[in-house]
């Protein structure tokens, strides 16, 4: 399986909004992510097909992925983990230490996802979602704080060396 990592500039980002918006399906926060906090916008190609997409803010360390998604018919294949595989590769390759992602209490399957990729659960940002207009429930849970999980590169790295 041919998963590859390619950057995306200017114009070119709007393909991979459709992707982006999986992740965060607030089009104002989307773009307001876009617009200040994301360093790089990435589109994944499997076979040369567009399948994923991820956002990435590098500055400091830890590095941070903002949005990762998976296009809906591609999902439950593996390539969600390799995505996060291949950003990690990128992390070590600019010389970061840690990579850190958040995703909401209520996002149970996230939280799954995130623990099979090898993160592990930092901190607790709590009542990071206030700003949301009413209250929004997944899985029959209000979602209100952000978790944040955490790979750790040299201990991944020296794991993968052994
Ligand atoms: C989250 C997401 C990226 C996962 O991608 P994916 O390609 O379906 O995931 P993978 O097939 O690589 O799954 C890797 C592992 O995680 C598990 N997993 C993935 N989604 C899961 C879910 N919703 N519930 C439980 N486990 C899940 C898989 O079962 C697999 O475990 P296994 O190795 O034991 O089989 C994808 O579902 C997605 O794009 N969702 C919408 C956007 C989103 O919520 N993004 C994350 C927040 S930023």
């Amino acid at each position: 399986m041919e998963l590859m990592l390619v950057e995306v500039r200017g114009r070119e980002i709007e393909a991979v909004v459709p992707l982006l918006l999986l992740a965060e399906p607030s089009e104002p926060s989307l773009r307001w992510s876009l617009n200040h906090m994301a360093d790089t916008v990435y589109r994944t190609d499997l076979n040369s097909e567009p399948v994923g997409a991820a956002t990435m803010r590098w500055q400091g360390d830890p590095a941070e992925i903002l949005e990762l998604a998976v296009a809906t018919d591609q999902q439950g294949r593996g390539l969600g983990r390799r995505l996060v595989q291949l950003l990690a590769d990128e992390a070590r390759r600019r010389g970061k230490q840690q990579l850190i992602v958040g995703t909401a209490n209520s996002s149970i399957g996230n939280i799954a996802f995130y623990q099979k990729c090898g993160l592990r659960m930092d901190h607790v940002r709590h009542d990071y979602f206030w700003y949301e207009r009413r209250p929004l429930f997944e899985n029959g849970i209000q979602k209100r704080d952000l978790l944040v999980f955490r790979l750790d590169l040299r201990e991944e790295g020296s794991r993968r060396r052994r």
